[in-house]
């Protein structure tokens, strides 16, 4: 484990475990990857695992992907993550939340702000504000709000950057105009950047296994298309907002757009999978940069505690900030003929390493090692 973090450059592993009045046995594991640029933030997994070293590995991943997320969006926050390890044989619906989310936010406490928490797969608003209860280092209660719409921005601010250095262009007007659009999900994130895409005047393919939205998008002027074919519909932007993993061995020479752009989180089953797109001319938005306004949007929330004045327009202003990231970003793989995935974490990864810690956040309090 401890070559594991070392290979990772992992800060810390917290691991904690309880018995439930129920006696079922609980097990949280808080990865802090990196605290140099402020406190670690990321989210919280409640799942089932069938082994231990899965959640390990869970955990750590997700935490390194968070470090590069805040890096590339120039937050003065950290990456980390928990995983909640649910005990083998009980059902969902049979785990006393209330204990659960009671106990995890003193964990989250104990940390004294290293390390500060939001919803992730297997959590909920409701199990967020049950850990307020215990502390004040959670970034996606209620009083915070949903984080969709921030995301979706980034994702707008993402495609347009895209087009345009396609176009050789930087901040034109309208560039979203005349396009075609393949959105994979509408979801929270995707049905935001499917209307605001139509509205832009561009025309939206989309699809989606839950019928009652592809007949709301239909009605808004959506072509809706079965989910097995989204991914190689005739488009100029490829906008996955569904799941991971979606572009694989299997699909990639299929693609029939001109970029890839949308919300979810590791799209590309694996790094090379980037270098083929390359190859194929086909211009790749690296996810973990350009769905990172949910975290501009949940760090600044955090932050600004009660003291909200202005803060809508300070987020919206730090989420248009994901155009000029990508921009450089597409530049510099242009100019060293580079994959855009390998500039991107080298990027990342030099913020992390020559960052000037942060001011602290009001009240956080983390080690700048
Ligand atoms: P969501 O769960 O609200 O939406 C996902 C949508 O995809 C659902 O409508 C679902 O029916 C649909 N879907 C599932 N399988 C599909 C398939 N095979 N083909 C087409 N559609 C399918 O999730 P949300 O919040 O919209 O997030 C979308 C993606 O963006 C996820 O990967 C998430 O991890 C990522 N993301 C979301 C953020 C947020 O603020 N909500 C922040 C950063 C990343």
């Amino acid at each position: 484990m401890f070559k594991r973090m070392q290979s990772m450059q992992m800060k810390a592993l917290h691991c904690f475990q309880t018995v439930s009045p129920e006696r079922h046995e609980y097990r949280a594991i808080i990865a802090l990857h990196n605290t140099r640029l402020g406190p670690a933030l990321g989210g919280c997994r409640c799942l089932h695992y069938d082994h231990e070293q899965s959640a390990f590995d869970d955990a750590m991943r997700l935490a390194q992907g968070m470090s590069y997320k805040a890096a590339l969006a120039n937050m003065a926050q950290g990456g980390g993550k928990a995983v909640i390890l649910l005990p083998k044989g009980i059902a969902l619906e049979d785990i006393n939340r209330e204990h659960l989310f009671t106990w995890f936010g003193r964990c989250v406490e104990s940390l004294n702000g290293q390390y500060i928490t939001a919803m992730d797969v297997g959590t909920q608003v409701n199990d967020m504000d049950i850990i307020a209860r215990q502390t004040r280092h959670v970034a996606s209660a209620s009083n915070i709000g949903d984080p969709a719409q921030s995301t979706a921005q980034g994702v707008m601010a993402g495609i347009r950057a895209a087009l345009d250095f396609n176009l050789g262009l930087c901040h034109s007007e309208n560039v979203i105009d005349g396009k075609t659009f393949a959105i994979q999900g509408l979801g929270h994130v995707g049905w935001r950047v499917a209307k605001e895409l139509l509205r832009q005047g561009g025309q939206v393919i989309a699809a989606d296994p839950d019928e009652e939205k592809c007949w709301q998008g239909q009605a808004l002027g959506m072509t809706i298309v079965d989910v097995q074919s989204i991914l190689i519909q005739p488009c100029d932007v490829l906008v996955p907002c569904a799941l991971g993993g979606v572009i694989h061995a299997d699909n990639v020479m299929q693609l029939a757009c001109k970029i890839v752009a949308g919300s979810a989180n590791n799209q590309l089953a694996h790094d090379g999978i980037a270098e083929q797109l390359a190859q194929r001319g086909i211009l790749y938005a690296p996810d973990y940069i350009i769905n990172a306004g949910g975290l501009i949007f949940a760090a600044m929330q955090y932050a600004a505690g009660d003291d909200k004045v202005l803060l809508d327009s300070q987020i919206k202003e730090k989420i248009e900030g994901i155009y000029d990231t990508l921009n450089e970003i597409f530049q510099l793989a242009q100019i060293q003929d580079s994959n855009i995935n390998a500039v991107a974490n080298a990027l990342a990864l030099q913020r992390l390493q020559s960052g000037k810690p942060s001011r602290q956040n009001k009240g956080a309090v983390y080690d700048a090692a």
